[in-house]
């Protein structure tokens, strides 16, 4: 593969922060990237700038965090990626402006959220959260009253995405009937149902399980009215985003014992460390299971991300393609064979596709595909030609509004 790159891929420099699994230095070196550094801990301030000198790829977590100013001092970097879910610890525009795409990790844990639902509703049915509290304690709660198998049950998934359809297939196994309600129309696993209301949904189900994501129309998805809407008994899951419950609204309903219980993991307000107190109205509820937002934190998971984002890293440094990019325009493409790649980031402004393909025009050189994406501030292009254009290069990294220009063959 090292042919398609204009320089070799072991004179890449990638350097990756805060105990990036390994499975992300595997991955890099399985593509031919040998030049990776892997640290334990997160950088800041000049210390940071200093380490990413000569850097063309960097993987970072939650603590390190590329601000405009390191962005702007990282004199070879080409690309970013963030091995987790969130990317706010990177100032996305700041990059854009750099054509430096950001990629992260979106769906490495999907598997590990659906194992813990179902794990979930089990401890619900049995009670098991405060039987073990009790035993802990020196009680001795042995008794039927209360517990159920989950076989025969229904659990109504809001939120039919990676992780709602998981949960899915998982609950069928379990012997579970599935309904699910989206905002679009999504194919069944197995035998579930799509449902048409989410108030139909709550009536019907033993459990509700929340998979949506954290936008505006889901903050307090699940309010008074909601919780009133669910059947007498049944139980409520939140492994999505804390804002998406009305956590006062389920403490009343939980306290009222209109709902037997509920598994939390996600809350409005979270602790920002692990130093920081947590509160919450749910501490002290019976049958209430709270977990400090652990839903995707397994080896696992952390063993994929690493694999993700370093794929996409590869697949961009590699072909130029950009799927899965965060703040720059993605683009999906097959490997170049046989030609010669040009990549072109701009600002997205008139003109600059017509003035890449006079340029092209002029030195004649054959035009064997070419591909064009754009998000609101950024213009992508990329062209494969049949021949070396070396004459081109500087003609074309110059063209106005040309933010980064790249040739692989
Ligand atoms: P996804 O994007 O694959 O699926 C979300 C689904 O919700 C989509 O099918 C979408 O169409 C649907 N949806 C959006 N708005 C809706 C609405 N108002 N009503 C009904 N359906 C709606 O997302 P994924 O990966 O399945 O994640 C789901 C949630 O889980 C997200 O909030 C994510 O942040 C959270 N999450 C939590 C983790 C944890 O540690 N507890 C770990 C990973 C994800």
């Amino acid at each position: 593969m090292s042919e398609h790159l204009s320089f070799p891929k072991e004179k890449i420099k990638i350097l990756l922060f805060e105990g990036i699994h390994e499975s992300a230095v595997d991955s890099f070196q399985a593509q031919g990237y040998t030049e990776v550094e892997r640290l334990t801990t997160a950088l800041s301030g000049d210390e940071l700038t200093a380490a990413l000198d000569g850097v063309y790829m960097v993987g970072v977590r939650s603590r390190t965090h590329l601000t405009r100013e390191v962005l702007e001092a990282a004199n070879r970097l080409m690309a970013v990626g963030c091995f987790c879910i969130g990317t706010n610890q990177v100032d996305l525009r700041a990059a854009a402006e750099r054509g430096i795409p950001v990629f992260n990790a979106p769906h490495s844990n999907t598997r590990s959220v659906a194992e813990l639902v179902i794990a979930e509703m089990v401890m619900l049915l049995r009670g098991l959260g405060d039987k073990n509290t009790a035993a802990h304690q020196g009680r001795w709660l042995k008794s039927a009253k209360g517990a159920y198998e989950l076989r025969g049950k229904t659990l109504g998934i809001v939120g039919y995405g990676h992780i709602g359809s998981q949960v899915s297939i998982l609950a069928e196994a379990m012997g579970m009937r599935v309904l699910y309600v989206d905002v679009l129309p999504k194919l069944p696993m197995g035998n579930a149902v799509q449902l048409d209301s989410l108030e139909d949904l709550l009536a019907q189900s033993d459990f509700v399980s929340l998979h949506v994501p954290q936008d505006p129309a889901t903050v307090n998805l699940i309010d008074a009215a909601r919780l009133g809407q669910m059947r007498a008994g049944s139980y409520l899951i939140n492994a999505s985003r804390g804002t998406v419950v009305d956590v006062d609204a389920l403490a009343d309903s939980l306290r009222q014992g209109h709902l037997a219980g509920a598994a939390i993991d996600v809350f409005p307000r979270e602790p920002a460390s692990l130093e920081q107190p947590f509160e919450s109205p749910l501490q002290g509820l019976s049958n209430v299971i709270l977990t400090p937002h652990i839903g995707g934190s397994t080896q696992e998971a952390q063993r994929n991300i690493g694999r993700e984002v370093a794929s996409k890293l590869t697949a961009y440094s590699d072909q130029g393609g950009s799927v899965g990019a965060v703040n720059f325009p993605e683009l999906s493409l097959a490997p170049h064979q046989d030609a010669h790649r040009l990549l072109h980031i701009h600002r997205n402004q008139p003109g600059v596709l017509a003035a890449i393909n006079r340029a092209l025009a002029a030195t004649e050189v054959n035009i064997l595909g070419q591909h064009l994406q754009t998000t609101p501030e950024i213009g992508y292009v990329v062209t494969d030609v049949d021949r070396a254009c070396a004459d081109l290069r500087e003609e074309l990294a110059s063209l106005p509004g040309t933010l980064r220009f790249r040739v692989l063959y």
